[in-house]
């Protein structure tokens, strides 16, 4: 579904070049379930964004069902994810002046093209998957931060991606609240069939995905 070949991505600072991500080949088939583990400053987060087109590569290509989008307007590349790609991070990212129900309805307000289905009905079925519904109408703050990850797992699946890909989603949580979002992550992959990627620092958490890549210093290595 998503093959990164040779792909790297630079940062300047100034006249230094920081290689985030240098040289990766990575192949994500669909219905994958993935962790992508590595310590602090080795790059996952960069790798991440790359293989969910945010960002484009300094050098090599990306795939994307066979075609390469590497070199696409960053228009074209937003139209790709909005119809693709979940998104879920570590610090949920919902946005504080909008409701549950309002963060969950955003994507479908980007979407470039007719709707295949009725937004509020959806919403209303993932609200009650996640045992958010009661909560709909409440602002982020005014909630739990195992509620607002689901807030924003539920975001993320609103557009019916065949992808998400989670930055740390259990960073923020202790461990059992984040043990309830691993639950999810799974029950997405093994229920739903949508390919998963975690990325994560923490082995436990990585070893509840079904294939681990190691990276350090921007570089994949076979083990952590
Ligand atoms: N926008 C940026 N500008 C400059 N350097 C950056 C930028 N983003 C990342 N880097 C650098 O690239 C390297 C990889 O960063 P990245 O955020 O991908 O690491 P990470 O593995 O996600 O780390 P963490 O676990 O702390 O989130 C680091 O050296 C970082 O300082
Ligand atoms: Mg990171």
């Amino acid at each position: 579904m998503i093959k990164l070949q040779n792909v790297c991505k630079s940062y300047y600072l100034g006249e230094t070049e920081v290689k985030a991500v240098d040289n990766i080949n990575l192949e994500i088939k669909a219905k994958e379930y993935i962790g992508i583990l590595g310590s602090s400053g080795s790059g996952k987060s960069t790798l991440m964004y790359l293989i969910g087109l945010l960002e484009h590569p300094t050098c090599g290509s990306i795939l994307f069902d066979g075609k390469d989008v590497s070199k696409l307007s960053d228009e074209a590349l937003s139209k790709i994810r909005n119809q693709n790609v979940g998104f879920v991070f570590q610090s949920f990212n919902l946005i504080s002046k909008y409701t549950v129900l309002e963060n969950i309805l955003l994507p479908t307000l980007y979407a470039k093209e007719k709707l295949e289905f009725d937004p509020d009905k959806r919403a209303e079925e993932l609200l009650t998957k996640f045992g958010i519904y009661d909560r709909r109408h409440f602002y982020p703050n005014k909630i739990s931060g195992g509620q607002q990850q689901r807030v924003a797992i539920a975001r993320a699946l609103m557009m019916n991606p065949k992808i998400i890909l989670a930055d740390e989603p259990t960073g923020n949580l202790d461990t059992k609240t984040g043990d309830e979002i691993l639950d999810i992550m799974e029950s997405l992959n093994k229920s739903f069939g949508v390919t998963v990627v975690l990325v994560t620092h923490e082995k436990d958490v990585a070893n509840r995905t079904k294939r681990q890549i190691y990276i350090k210093d921007g570089v994949v290595v076979n083990r952590y």
